[in-house]
């Protein structure tokens, strides 16, 4: 069972136990995925917080304790898993909200680990409720309660589980209980945006890596595009070569900005989504205030992708905000769009 890498996949008794990550994606997170703290760029607030808290536990001869993790998807919250266990040289079991759909499965995981092994659970905000309640006291006291049999002879007997430390990721951190948000006692990291300067040296290392002759303009081209996200950025980047290789053309400002088009993305990297978000938030609704629920249903997307990928960026770019009765396009939005903000709009942003 045992393998020389340190990763493993934990699995339940459940269907579909394992992460579910798709394709190319997939793919290039795992090629381009950084080793070591020196390669994981930025997030400096979260670098050097976590590499004290495994400092800490190392000298006292503990395991490090559980922490999670959020932000929009692609800036690094698995990445961050993968380092800490490789820094403390331990096992790292994977796994996800969704894929535990029973208690059993959880119980089955944990009592599986090895003493000092890592479990990632990933999307941990969909974690259902009587899962949920069974990691409290595991995280807490390192014990899982278990019910055995059913109706009056049924009874309680608890399980010492091994020592393990918990990193959970989500990208809805609205949706995480506070019960559960207080056990994370290593703490609980908000994952920021990248600047262009980091997403550039980012795309730099991953050009070194794909043997993409990138030139230094074409570099600061993807970064603008790239919503600030380095999973978006080492995507273009590679769609980016591979037009360049079948044109047979440099990698150039020129190159990336035509493949760039052909993606649909603009010059802020808005794509048609986002495009789409702010057209009808403008003509449909007059600017806003919109709620979620009525602009995902205009898009005809889901609102979690509404909330979680399309809305982050757009409030990073200052081009909506959020009040307390809706989603509202600001004047940058307007300009952006090339229409013409009305008079009146101007107030609801006030
Ligand atoms: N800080 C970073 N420095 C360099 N590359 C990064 C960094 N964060 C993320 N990446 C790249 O982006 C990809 C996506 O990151 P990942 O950790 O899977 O994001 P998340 O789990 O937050 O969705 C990684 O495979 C890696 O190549
Ligand atoms: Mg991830």
């Amino acid at each position: 069972m045992s393998s020389n890498k340190s990763q493993k996949t934990a699995s339940g008794s459940g269907s579909g136990e394992i992460k579910e990550e798709r394709g190319e994606d997939h793919f290039l997170d795992q090629t381009l995925r950084p080793h070591t703290w020196d390669e994981y760029v930025g997030q400096k607030h979260i670098k050097d917080n976590v590499k004290i808290l495994l400092e800490a536990a190392r000298e006292r001869g503990h395991i490090p304790e559980h922490v999670l993790f959020y932000g929009p998807p692609g800036l690094g919250k698995t990445t961050l898993a993968h380092l800490i266990a490789s820094e403390t040289g331990r096992q790292m079991r994977i796994t996800s909200g969704p894929a535990i759909e029973k208690v059993g499965d959880l119980a089955s995981i944990l009592t599986n680990l090895a003493p000092g092994d890592i479990l990632f659970i990933d999307e941990i905000h969909r974690l259902n409720k009587m899962v949920e309640e069974i990691l409290y006291p595991a995280m807490e006291s390192g014990v899982i309660d278990i019910i055995i049999g059913k109706g009056p002879s049924a009874r309680t007997i608890q399980l010492d589980l091994p020592p393990f430390t918990l990193i959970a990721a989500t990208t809805r951190a609205a949706l995480i209980s506070s019960p559960l948000r207080s056990r994370f006692s290593g703490g609980v990291f908000r994952m920021e945006f990248y600047s262009n300067e980091e997403i550039a040296e980012i795309i730099k290392r991953s050009g070194r890596l794909l043997r993409a002759e990138l030139e230094k303009d074409a570099l600061a081209e993807i970064a603008k595009r790239s919503r600030f996200t380095p999973r978006t950025a080492n995507y273009f980047l590679k769609r980016c070569r591979d037009y360049a290789q079948v044109h047979k053309r440099p990698l150039d400002k020129e190159t990336v900005k035509e493949a760039l088009e052909m993606l649909s993305v603009d010059e802020i990297g808005l794509n048609s989504s986002d495009r789409k978000f702010l057209e009808i938030l403008i003509k449909k609704f007059s600017g806003g205030p919109v709620g979620l629920k009525t602009i995902a249903a205009a898009m005809s997307e889901e609102e979690a992708t509404v909330e979680e990928v399309i809305e982050p960026y757009l409030l990073q770019l200052g081009l909506i905000e959020r009040t307390p009765r809706g989603r509202v396009a600001t004047r940058t939005a307007y300009e952006h769009m090339n229409m013409k903000m009305p008079e009146e709009s101007q107030n609801k942003l006030l």
